[in-house]
């Protein structure tokens, strides 16, 4: 699973990176909020999660660490394009979606927490 994480985590560089490219050229930078989560909850967090599951096969084998990829890999782009749709669009409906997502990625990274205390050993 951690290795799983850092290959997720890579694309999530690619298109933070990307999006961080394409507001520099065309200097809008209305997306920046969407650029920074992507990155730093997409690339960052996710790679060192992947990290700390590999060193630790204990974390990654309990229910926490499945419960915390799944929560994770399904919040984050429901939080990411909700985000960039209410930004592009300034429709409301769209708001929903982004305290969907930061819910759930939030459970996630509770469950995460959690994870470490218990599974992360010497
Ligand atoms: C090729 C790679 C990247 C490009 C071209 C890029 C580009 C940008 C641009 C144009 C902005 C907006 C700056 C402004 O509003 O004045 C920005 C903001 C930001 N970027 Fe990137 N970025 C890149 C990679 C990254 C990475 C890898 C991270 C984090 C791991 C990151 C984190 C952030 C954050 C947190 C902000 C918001 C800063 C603030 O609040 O002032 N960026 N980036
Ligand atoms: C569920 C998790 C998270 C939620 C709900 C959240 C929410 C927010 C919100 C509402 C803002 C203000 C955006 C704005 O000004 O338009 C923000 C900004 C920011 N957050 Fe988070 N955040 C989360 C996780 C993180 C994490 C894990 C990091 C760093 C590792 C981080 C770094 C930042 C940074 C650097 C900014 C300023 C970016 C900018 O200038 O647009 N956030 N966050």
């Amino acid at each position: 699973m951690g290795i799983r994480l850092i290959k997720i985590s890579a694309v999530y560089f690619l298109l933070g990176a990307g999006l961080g490219y394409y507001m520099a050229v065309v200097h809008d930078y209305s997306l920046t909020p969407v650029h920074a989560h992507i990155n730093l909850l997409g690339w960052t967090a996710l790679t060192l999660a992947g990290i700390i599951y590999h060193l630790f096969p204990a974390a990654a084998a309990s229910k926490l660490g499945k419960w915390h990829f799944w929560l994770h890999n399904i919040g984050l782009p429901i939080m990411m394009g909700g985000l960039a749709l209410f930004t592009i669009t300034e429709n409301p409906f769209f708001a929903v979606f982004i305290s969907i997502g930061a819910t759930v990625v939030l459970i996630a990274i509770l469950l995460f927490v959690i994870n470490v205390f218990t599974n992360v050993k010497e």
